[in-house]
């Protein structure tokens, strides 16, 4: 069975720590503002699901939404 995740930032939460983009560059990116954003939302690969989960437990906003599909 293959694993599957959606990955999204709240756009209300994130205050721009940038530890997501840091930690997995693959999947988030800074905007101009310097809040994150998903470079894609949807994530079948383990290394990257791996990066997204650690991501996720270093945003001090908790502001990613990880959705396993
Ligand atoms: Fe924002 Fe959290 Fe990343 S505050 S920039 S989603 S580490």
């Amino acid at each position: 069975m293959t694993i599957q995740i959606t990955v999204r930032v709240d756009p209300d939460k994130c205050q721009g720590h940038a530890r997501c983009s840091a930690l997995a560059p693959e999947l988030f990116r800074l905007d101009e503002f310097g809040n994150a954003q998903e470079r894609q939302s949807a994530c079948h690969d383990p290394d990257l699901i791996d990066k997204a989960y650690i991501a996720r437990a270093n945003c001090p906003e908790e502001a990613i939404i990880i959705t396993e599909r």
